[in-house]
C-alpha cells in the first residue's frame, strides 16, 4: 500500500506535526497531508497491527484536524477520518438489494469432501490440475461494501441474501475499512466487495466484561456480538466495540471505459489488488496450491493453529483460482461450483445431563430434551439439548445424573455424543417415556414406521399454540412483531383461540396491556392485514401441513387455481407433481379431507385471506410454471443471475444438471458436457439465448 519513501515522508511529516502544532488556518494548505496522514496511521494499526506512533499521538493528531474542521466546516469532506463518528442517534435502517446476490458456501468435512469438489471441478472444467486459493472461514457477519468513484457509499447487512438491511454509519466506525481507496487507479467506477465483520477474541472479552460490570449478560460469542453491533441505534456505541473486518471477494465492478482489470483475472489478484488499496484482505492468510492434496494439507495445518488465532474462524475457503474458470464452473441456486468451506471438526466439552423436559411440537410429536449443567463450547454456553426420540436415548443409553459428552460443529445444533458409563455411581437413574400427553394428558401413540410418540388430541393446547406460531413465523405468513411470545401471551389472556382468530383479535384489551402502546398496536394491526396478501404458497405453508416444507408447498400453489381445488385430488393426481412422494401425498389429501381444516380455510376467506393463486389468473398464459430451465456455457446478453432470476419471475425452476426432468436447457457460448447430454434426451427443449429472451417476454405478454 505504502512504498518505504511515502513512509519516511508520513514519519517526518508525523513528526513534524506532533512538534510544532501549526495555527489553524495554516493548516490549510496541509489538509490533504494531514488527512492522509491519519489515514497512514490508521492502517499501520488496523490493517497491519504493526502502529508506528503512541495511541496519545495519534490522538493529537485527530484532534489537529478536529480543530482545523471546527473553524471550517466548508472544508469537511465525508472521507475525513472526523467523519466516521457519526452522529445520527436513532437511525433506522433501509432495506436495500445487492447488486449480486449473497450465495453461501457448500460444506466440507473432510478431506474426502474435498477430493469430491475437485473432482466435479475438473470434470466440469476439463481441466486436471485446478489452482486452488485457500483462506480462513471468518466467523462474524457477513457485509457488502460499495465504492463509487472512489468513495464508500454504501454497506449492507447480508440480509436474505438479496437484499439486506443499510448499515453505513456503522460501518464507517470501523477503522480498518477505508473511507476511500483509489479504485479508479485500475478504472474501476463502481465496485462491490464481500467480507466479514468480526470482533477479535480480545476486544469480545473485553466487552463482556463490561457488560458484566453493569450488570448485565454478557454475549454468548464474538459472532453474535459483531451482528448484533452491526445494528445499534447509535453508531458511535459502535465505535466503542472495535470491529474489525476481513475483505475477501469483489462480487461486481464497472470500469470507466468497460475494459478489463488485469490484475482481477485470478482471486489472489483480487486479494492483492484490495491488499493494495488499503483494506484487509487475506493477503497474508491465504495460499494459492496446484491441485487438491495441498489444499487439504493447509486447511489441516491451519485447524491446528485455530485457538493461536486473535480471531475466530470456522474454518477454511477454498477457491478456484481462476476468475475465467469459476465463470465457467458457474453456481447451482444455493452456492458457487467454484468455492467450498472446510469445516473444522466439532467442538466437544462434558456436562452432566440432570433431567429430560418433554416437549409437544405443532404436529404432536413429544420431544424430549436434555436439561444439562451449563457448559461453554466454542463460544456458547449450552443447557438443553434435543434428544430426538425414545429408540435415540435408549441406544445412546443415556441415563438421568450421567456425565455425557457434548459437540458444537460450528452453526450446528449442539449434540450429545454419548454418555459416559464408566463414571456412573449408582445414583443415575432410568429415563422414562411418558405414557400421556405432558400437556393435555391424553394417550399418546406411536406408529410403527415411526420413531416418534405422539399427541393426536388436535384440541391439545400445545399443538394449538404451536401452530399458531408457525402461521405468523417469518418463513409462513411472516406477520412482523407478532412472534411466539404473543401467542403464548394472548392464548393466556382468552384472546387467541385458533388461527382465523389471529385476524379477529380484540385490539381494545390489548391496547390496555402493559407494553402496548399506540405505535405496536397499529404495528401490529397492520402487519396482520398486510399478511392477507400474502400468496398462496406461504398460506399453504403456514397451515402446517406435515412433511410439507416450504419448497413443496410452491410445487403445490402452481398446481391449482384455488386451494379448494386439493379437496377433489386424490393420492394419486398429488403423487404426479414434482417432489411429492407417498408419504406427502397420504398427509396432503389427508388435510383436505378433515372438515375441521375445510371450516379454518372458510374462515380465512370470510376474513379476507389470499386463497387463490394469484399468478396463475393474472399471467393468462401459465407456460412457464412448473416447466425445468438450465443455463450452459457463457450467455452474452444476460447475466446468469438474472437470467435465472428472470426463471423463477417467470414461475420456473432452475435445476441443477441435465436430466429427462429438464424442460429447456439454455445454450451460450462454450457449451459442453451439458448440451451433449442434453441431446440424448428427446424431451429437452434446446434453444438458443434470444429463443429464451423471447420466451420469457411471450410468456409476459
Ligand atoms: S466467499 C460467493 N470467503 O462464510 C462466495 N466467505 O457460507 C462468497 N465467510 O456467507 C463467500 N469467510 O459470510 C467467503 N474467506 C471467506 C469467508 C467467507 C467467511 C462466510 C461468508 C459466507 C459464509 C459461507
Amino acid at each position: 500500500m505504502y512504498t518505504s519513501e511515502q513512509l519516511q515522508i508520513f514519519q517526518t511529516a508525523t513528526n513534524q506535526f506532533l512538534q510544532s502544532p501549526i495555527e489553524a488556518d495554516a493548516f490549510l494548505a496541509n489538509l490533504v497531508q494531514l488527512k492522509d496522514l491519519l489515514r497512514f496511521h490508521e492502517y499501520r494499526y488496523y490493517v497491519l497491527n504493526d502502529p508506528l506512533i503512541a495511541d496519545f499521538e495519534y490522538d493529537q493528531l485527530f484532534k489537529q484536524l478536529q480543530h482545523f474542521e471546527n473553524k471550517h466546516p466548508d472544508q469537511i469532506t465525508a472521507d475525513s477520518p472526523t467523519q466516521r463518528v457519526g452522529n445520527s442517534l436513532n437511525q433506522s435502517f433501509q432495506t436495500v438489494a445487492h447488486l449480486v446476490p449473497m450465495l453461501s458456501l457448500d460444506n466440507s468435512y473432510n478431506a474426502e469432501d474435498l477430493n469430491d469438489f475437485d473432482r466435479k471441478a475438473r470434470e466440469l472444467s476439463g481441466i486436471d490440475i485446478i489452482s486452488y486459493c485457500i483462506e480462513p472461514k471468518f466467523d462474524g457477519a457477513s457485509i457488502s461494501l460499495v465504492y463509487e468513484n472512489d468513495q464508500l457509499v454504501r454497506a449492507i447487512t447480508r440480509g436474505d441474501g438479496v437484499e439486506g438491511e443499510e448499515i453505513t454509519n456503522n460501518v464507517k466506525q470501523i477503522r480498518s475499512i477505508p473511507l476511500t481507496a483509489r479504485f479508479s487507479q485500475y478504472g474501476i467506477s463502481q465496485i462491490e466487495i464481500r467480507g466479514e465483520i468480526i470482533m477479535s477474541k480480545s476486544s469480545f472479552d473485553k466487552y463482556n466484561q463490561l457488560l458484566v460490570s453493569k450488570g448485565d449478560s454478557p454475549l454468548a460469542n464474538p459472532r453474535n456480538a459483531a451482528s448484533g453491533s452491526l445494528r445499534m441505534k447509535d453508531p458511535k456505541e459502535v465505535a466503542l466495540r472495535n470491529l474489525d473486518a476481513f475483505l475477501y471477494h469483489i462480487s461486481y465492478f464497472q470500469t470507466i471505459d468497460g475494459k478489463k482489470v488485469e490484475e482481477l483475472s485470478s482471486h489472489a489478484g483480487s486479494l492483492q489488488l484490495l491488499w493494495d488499496l488499503g483494506f484487509r484482505s487475506p493477503q497474508k492468510e491465504k495460499r494459492v496450491v496446484q491441485g487438491i492434496q495441498p489444499v487439504i494439507d493447509y486447511c489441516l495445518e491451519f485447524e491446528t493453529k485455530r485457538d493461536d488465532l486473535p480471531y475466530e474462524i470456522d474454518g477454511m475457503v477454498v477457491k478456484v483460482n481462476s476468475l475465467a474458470m469459476q465463470e465457467t464452473l458457474g453456481m447451482t441456486s444455493h452456492h458457487p461450483r467454484w468455492a467450498i468451506a472446510y469445516k473444522f471438526k466439532a467442538r466437544q466439552a462434558t456436562t452432566r445431563l440432570r433431567n429430560i423436559e418433554f416437549q409437544v411440537g405443532r404436529t404432536g410429536a413429544v420431544t424430549p430434551v436434555a436439561k444439562l449443567d451449563p457448559v461453554y463450547l466454542g463460544g456458547v454456553t449450552v443447557s438443553s439439548i434435543s434428544v430426538h426420540n425414545e429408540e435415540y436415548i435408549r441406544e445412546k443409553d443415556f441415563k438421568i445424573g450421567d456425565h455425557v459428552l457434548i459437540e458444537r460443529a460450528g452453526d450446528v445444533i449442539p449434540q450429545i455424543v454419548k454418555s459416559l458409563p464408566e463414571l456412573r455411581n449408582g445414583t443415575e437413574t432410568t429415563i422414562l417415556f411418558p405414557k400421556q400427553c405432558p400437556v393435555c394428558k391424553s394417550e399418546l401413540f406411536k406408529e410403527e414406521s415411526e420413531a416418534v410418540w405422539r399427541c393426536i388430541n388436535i384440541e391439545c393446547e400445545a399443538q394449538v399454540v404451536e401452530k399458531m406460531i408457525h402461521f405468523v413465523s417469518k418463513d409462513a405468513m411472516d406477520i412482523k412483531s407478532f412472534g411466539e411470545a404473543n401467542v403464548r401471551k394472548f392464548y393466556e389472556l382468552g384472546y387467541l383461540k385458533d388461527i382465523p382468530g389471529i385476524y379477529n383479535l380484540p385490539y381494545d384489551l390489548i391496547g390496555s396491556m402493559e407494553g402496548f402502546g399506540k405505535k405496536s398496536l397499529d404495528n401490529l394491526q397492520s402487519a396482520i392485514e398486510s399478511s392477507k396478501l400474502q400468496p398462496l404458497h406461504r398460506l399453504i405453508y403456514a397451515l402446517g401441513i406435515r412433511f410439507v416444507g416450504e419448497t413443496t408447498a410452491k410445487t403445490l400453489a402452481n398446481a391449482v387455481e384455488n386451494i379448494y381445488d386439493f379437496i377433489s385430488k386424490d393420492e394419486a393426481s398429488l403423487l404426479a407433481l414434482e417432489d411429492v412422494g407417498i408419504k406427502v401425498a397420504k398427509s396432503i389429501h389427508q388435510f383436505f379431507q378433515n372438515d375441521q381444516n375445510i371450516e379454518i380455510l372458510h374462515q380465512l376467506e370470510a376474513l379476507g385471506l389470499q386463497l387463490k393463486n394469484i399468478k396463475k389468473e393474472s399471467t393468462g398464459v401459465d407456460s412457464l410454471n412448473g416447466q425445468t430451465f438450465l443455463f450452459t456455457g457463457t450467455l452474452s446478453q444476460l447475466k446468469r443471475s438474472d437470467a435465472e432470476g428472470m426463471v423463477e419471475k417467470s414461475g420456473g425452476k432452475i435445476m441443477s444438471g441435465v436430466s429427462s426432468k429438464l424442460n429447456y436447457l439454455i445454450v451460450g457460448e462454450d457449451a459442453g458436457s451439458k448440451l451433449e447430454k442434453a441431446k440424448r434426451i428427446n424431451s429437452i427443449h434446446i434453444i438458443s439465448e434470444d429463443e429464451f429472451i423471447a420466451l420469457i417476454q411471450q410468456n409476459q405478454a
